[in-house]
């Protein structure tokens, strides 16, 4: 099958955790920093996000204001912007039921390059919604009818938007996804000196409800690598 590279970045607590209060610590500084540091080092021309780190991070909030005249437009079919695929730098945001408002086609975070976004969707969405997305200038895929269909995400990615490096930054249950479809190639963990003890906070990998259980998944290390600050790299690769 045609898909990217595939590389899972994430920080994470010494105990697994990829949010909470760890993250406060000022000990979690140096690794904090690296992990921005060592995305460079994987050259992705796109970073897929779950619905939560979307709505926590990049997405202007949720429930969008539909126009009622717009349930006569789009059919459930893929949608490219040409200008937003030119920019070839790109944020894929995961939202089955189409739910995320934007504010533009266009995420721009310190640092980073101006990035377009491609929506995720589900046969869920409504057809207003694909019209309020093509009016903010937003290309969509499909990819499943309720759940996603990873395999597929990746294949469109790689013949639509011709990306090649792609990273997964999480949250736990999209990690998850990809992971047990066998479509993540290296997973790079950058590991904070701090534990929280937290019970409740997400870690790497989730698995959600609505997936079916699969067996545990081992990997192979290829590099593990000391950072400022009794930080850590960790890069595997699956068996
Ligand atoms: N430390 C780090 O490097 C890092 C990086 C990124 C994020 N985070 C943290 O991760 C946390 C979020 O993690 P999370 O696991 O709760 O959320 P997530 O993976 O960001 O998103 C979960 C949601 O995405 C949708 N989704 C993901 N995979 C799906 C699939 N295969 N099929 C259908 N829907 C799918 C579902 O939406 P619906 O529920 O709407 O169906 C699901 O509830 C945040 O607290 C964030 O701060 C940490």
């Amino acid at each position: 099958m045609k898909k990217p590279f595939v590389v899972c970045h994430m920080l994470t607590s010494l105990d697994g955790k990829i949010d909470g209060a760890f993250f406060d610590a000022p000990e979690t500084t140096p690794a904090s920093k690296a992990y921005g540091t060592l995305r460079e080092h994987y050259s992705p021309q796109a970073t897929i996000y779950g619905t939560t780190t979307m709505i926590s991070s990049y997405a202007d909030g949720t429930s969008p204001t539909l126009s009622l005249s717009d349930d006569t437009s789009p059919e459930k079919a893929d949608f490219v912007n040409p200008q937003g695929k030119a920019m070839g730098n790109y944020i894929i945001s995961l939202d089955p039921k189409g739910i995320l408002k934007f504010s533009s086609h266009i995420i721009e975070k310190k640092g980073r390059p101006a990035a377009h976004v491609i929506e995720v969707l589900t046969e869920q969405v409504s057809t207003a919604y694909l019209s309020y997305l093509q009016k903010q200038g937003i290309s969509y895929l499909f990819a499943g009818e309720k759940c996603l269909d990873c395999k597929l995400l990746l294949r469109k990615l790689a013949e639509q938007f011709e990306i090649k490096r792609l990273m997964i930054a999480g949250g736990g249950i999209t990690n998850w996804s990809f992971l047990q479809d066998g479509l993540i190639d290296e997973l790079s963990l950058v590991i904070a000196p701090v534990a929280d003890g937290n019970t409740s906070a997400v870690s790497i990998f989730e698995q959600a409800d609505f997936l079916p259980q699969h067996k545990p998944i081992a990997f192979r290390l290829i590099e593990a690598k000391p950072l400022d600050g009794s930080a850590l790299w960790l890069r595997y690769g699956i068996i």
